[in-house]
């Protein structure tokens, strides 16, 4: 097997994993991603199988669509008060659970989601693991675009590069689900995750960074050998 196909199988494994932590009656929010697409299909599957009744929040216009397809009825955060389980992808996990998330734009509302659930499963395949967040992935930031310059600086005194994502197959950058623009900002190792969190809200004109801090409540690891690890973490 190559080294993308066992990845795309340990994210296939994790999404049948959380699955199956799914029980009848939950309220869910629906991740964004290839490895949430899996726990899509799976929940869909389950659906079909085990007859289970459930409703779902989506994290994005991608999650919603799919979560369509594969039969999961969706409701927004307006009607639920709170969600039994949120589960998601992310970019980068360190082993505090703090998380990169955002590469697909969609951290935004995915941090509003997972807010809202009182368990928040991560999925993962083991190369999303790192000793410290930054190691590989700029963090996501998501700008008002009249906001541009100011927040561009600001990140910049934080010590980070700052770049604006573009579009591919569309010229200019890529404008989020909220019609916004967004900064990749590549960071030196970020050992103070907290720190970094609070001081990226205090910016005017970023709307949401994709720093999860202290949210994880369960992290699901695909391993090379198709097993899943199941960790849990304090919130
Ligand atoms: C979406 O914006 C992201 O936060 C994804 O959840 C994250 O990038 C993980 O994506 P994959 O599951 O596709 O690796």
């Amino acid at each position: 097997m190559t080294r993308e196909n066992g990845q795309l199988e340990a994210k296939r494994a994790v999404g049948r994993q959380v699955a199956d932590m799914v029980e009848d009656g939950m309220s869910l929010g629906i991740g964004t991603g290839s490895t949430a697409a899996f726990a899509i299909e799976a929940i869909g599957k389950r659906i079909v199988r085990d007859h289970i009744r459930i409703v779902g929040v989506p994290t994005s216009y991608a999650a919603e669509r799919l979560a369509r397809e594969h039969g999961i009825p969706l409701k927004t955060l307006d009607n639920l008060e709170e969600l039994d389980l949120a589960f998601d992808g992310a970019d980068e996990v360190d082993p505090a659970y703090n998380l990169i998330k955002g590469r697909g734009a969609a951290h935004a509302r995915e941090k509003v989601v997972a807010s809202q659930a009182r368990r928040f499963v991560v999925l993962v395949d083991s190369t999303k693991m790192v000793d410290v967040l930054g190691t590989r992935m700029p963090v996501p930031i998501e700008v008002i675009p009249m906001a541009l310059g100011p927040v561009s600086r600001a990140v910049k005194r934080l010590g980070a590069e700052p770049v604006l994502r573009m579009g591919e197959r569309k010229d200019g950058p890529v404008v989020t689900d909220q019609g916004l623009w967004l900064l990749d900002a590549r960071f030196p190792p970020i050992e103070a995750p907290d720190d970094l969190d609070r001081k990226l809200n205090a910016i005017p004109g970023i709307v949401e960074h994709g720093l999860f801090v202290g949210m994880t409540t369960d992290l699901l690891v695909g391993l090379p050998d198709m097993s899943v690890r199941h960790e849990r973490a304090e919130r």
